[in-house]
């Protein structure tokens, strides 16, 4: 679904990705870990396109999005739905509103199929019913799914989540990532989360990447990435993540 190939980024001699590699399979949820400033939201803005790799390539559903028109890079964001780093909600809109945001902005949806995209989405995120709520008047937990929601407005094939649960209390961590794991079951999707929450990768991934220093170790399965023998895996795990 998603293949990554010797992957480079550099912001004005800062090297942050120095040949990063991977190929992520239909429905796999792959968790990418690292300390805060590693690259993580970088290379998730490099997967949509929001940048430009100083070198390497992604290729997505078999296209290379770097030579896609304008409308071919349209199409394949719509099969990507992006959990931002913090929810990023728009404050003065309400909930209803800020899922029907991207549907809205495409001006061929009636008001009636949207209003049944933004209610089939508020269920699936647990959240029935919330449409007229502003988003101050929601927890943490609730505004993270409210944006799950909206990621999910064009039934992506891919999701990006990016801290997901980061600053959330441990029993809203523990949902959101059930809410992860809901979502790669029932609708199949191929999940990227980037994180340095250890508890959300080990309860979600299929796969763990780490990334250090612009370059990927691969830690495996949850299982084999607790019991690696790489001393930066290691390191990285009996600080809790917290490096
Ligand atoms: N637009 C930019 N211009 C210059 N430097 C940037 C830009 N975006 C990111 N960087 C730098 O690239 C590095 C990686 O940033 P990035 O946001 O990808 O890290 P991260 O792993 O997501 O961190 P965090 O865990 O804190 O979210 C940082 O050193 C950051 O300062
Ligand atoms: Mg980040």
């Amino acid at each position: 679904m998603i293949k990554i190939k010797d992957l480079h980024k550099n912001y004005n001699g800062l090297v942050v990705l120095n040949g990063v590699s991977v190929d992520i399979p239909e429905g796999e949820t792959l968790a990418v870990i690292g300390p805060s400033g590693c690259g993580k939201s970088t290379l998730l803005r490099l997967i949509l396109r929001l940048e430009e790799p100083t070198k390497g390539s992604i290729e997505i559903d078999g296209q290379n999005i770097a030579r896609l028109s304008e409308d071919g890079l349209i199409k394949i964001r719509r099969k990507i739905g992006m959990v931002f780093q913090s929810a990023a909600l728009f404050d003065s809109m309400s909930v209803y509103e800020n899922v029907a945001f991207a549907l809205r902005e495409q001006n061929h949806f009636t008001e009636a199929e949207i209003k049944k995209v933004v209610k089939q989405k508020l269920e699936l995120v647990e959240l029935p019913g919330k449409e007229n709520v502003m988003p101050s008047e929601l927890s943490g937990g609730m505004q993270k799914r409210v944006s799950i929601a909206r990621a999910l407005a064009f039934d992506p094939r891919i999701i990006l989540y990016d801290e997901p649960t980061t600053g959330l209390d441990p029993v809203t961590s523990t949902t959101i990532e059930n809410l992860i794991n809901k979502l790669s079951r029932e609708l199949k999707v191929t999940s990227i989360i980037v994180t340095h929450q250890l508890s959300t990768i080990f309860r979600t991934a299929h796969r763990i990447i780490m990334l250090d220093q612009g370059r990927f170790i691969l830690g495996g399965t949850v299982a084999e990435t607790k019991r690696s023998d790489n001393p930066i895996i290691k390191k990285f795990i009996t600080a809790g993540g917290e490096t």
